[in-house]
């Protein structure tokens, strides 16, 4: 699969709208200059909660009837017409297929009928380049300076990048097996906890002590800056099989324990590896970017690592870092702005996220 991708000078006259349906999240932004003046989320988490996670044809027929309802109030809330737009932004990788397809169809059209500018946007990189956004309500808002170090943990993905601007981020390191938020949404399943299972863990794990079980923290002793949860999900599954098989209800105080046990084992790896990669690449902005960067433990941990080593921890303002499409929106203008364009005609759905592209 190829993009079509034809550099030319850029000139935008208006806001970039961006679509987000990669997964189980309907979502248009709108952004200008970086501000976001919109952001709208129709999420799915209900319809697939009952099955223990997504599934991906159900994702896809929802997209299709919640696309253009989320696309016209978004376009209300900005009270423009598809005239005032600069451009449009899709992610169009990596994600299930079936769901990817909706969107960029959609963008496909709209570009096609409106005659506006268009780019496909790698989802992982718009939850990065969401570090940037300016959120509406908070005037104190800093964004990082480029080069910035950035941990992307997501529900598929544990991937540190040294962000070099937008669409140019080297890969410096990722996960041998499970993404962190995978990792999260199993142990949540192992003790019950409803999908997805990432924000249930946080949530008890306020109220858990975390040394009551020692959970292990896996990859020391490397230096590739790779990740790995399995060995921790293995330990995190005998010690609930152990304790059950005791006869020890999961739930109550035990409950909350074995979340803050599971979550400072998940938190303490990330920021010890995060930090490692800081100092090695001698970058000092580090963001954390995608759902897991919504995880508490994560973002206090990481500002106390930071704070030791005199790093600035720029984690992306909590409201992007779930899926959304602000950051697409924001991604979209920033590629948009060096001259990038995609054909309208051949832009392509790409589920591996796999693309070859030269940026301008
Ligand atoms: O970025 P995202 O919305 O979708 C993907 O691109 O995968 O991330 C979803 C993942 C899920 O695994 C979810 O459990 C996890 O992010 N997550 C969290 C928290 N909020 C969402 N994990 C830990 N703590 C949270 N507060
Ligand atoms: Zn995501």
């Amino acid at each position: 699969m190829v993009c079509a991708t034809t550099p030319v000078a850029a000139a935008l006259g208006g806001p970039v709208l961006g679509i987000e349906t990669s997964c189980d999240e309907t979502a248009v932004a709108l952004v200008h200059h970086g501000r976001v003046l919109t952001n709208r989320v129709a999420t799915q988490v209900p319809m697939h909660r009952r099955f223990g996670g997504v599934v991906p044809e159900i994702a896809a027929r929802n997209h299709l009837l919640t696309i253009l309802p989320t696309l016209e109030i978004a376009l209300e809330d900005v009270g423009l017409t598809p005239q005032q737009l600069g451009g449009l932004a899709v992610t169009n990788r990596p994600g299930l297929i079936g769901a990817l397809l909706v969107g960029v169809q959609t963008a496909k059209t709209l570009a096609l009928a409106w005659n506006l500018p268009l780019v496909g946007v790698d989802h992982i990189e718009a939850h990065v380049w969401a570090a940037t956004l300016h959120p509406p309500e908070d005037k104190a808002y800093t964004p990082p300076m480029l080069p910035f170090l950035a941990l992307a943990v997501s529900g598929g993905h544990t991937s540190l990048y040294r962000v070099e601007g937008p669409g140019r981020m080297a890969l410096l390191g990722r996960t041998l097996d499970d993404a962190a938020g995978e990792a999260f949404d199993k142990f949540a399943r192992l003790v019950g906890l409803p999908y997805p299972g990432g924000p249930q863990v946080d949530f008890h794990a306020q109220a858990g002590d975390a040394k009551r079980f020692a959970l292990p923290k896996g990859m020391r002793g490397r230096s590739d800056f790779a990740f790995s949860f399995s060995g921790l999900k293995t330990a995190a599954r005998l010690l609930i099989e152990r304790l059950q098989a005791e006869g020890q209800a999961i739930e109550g105080q035990l409950l909350d324990d074995l979340c803050a046990s599971f979550q400072v084992a998940v938190v303490e790896q990330l920021v010890r590896i995060t930090t490692q990669a800081a100092r090695h690449h001698g970058l000092r902005d580090l963001v954390i970017a995608g759902g897991v960067a919504a995880n508490l433990g994560l973002r206090q941990g990481l500002a106390l690592a930071c704070q030791a080593e005199g790093l600035r921890c720029l984690p992306v303002p909590l409201a992007y870092c779930t899926d959304n499409a602000a950051m697409v929106a924001g991604l979209g203008e920033a590629l948009l702005n060096t001259g990038l364009r995609d054909d309208p005609h051949t832009l392509d759905a790409v589920p591996t996220g796999l693309v070859r592209r030269a940026i301008p």
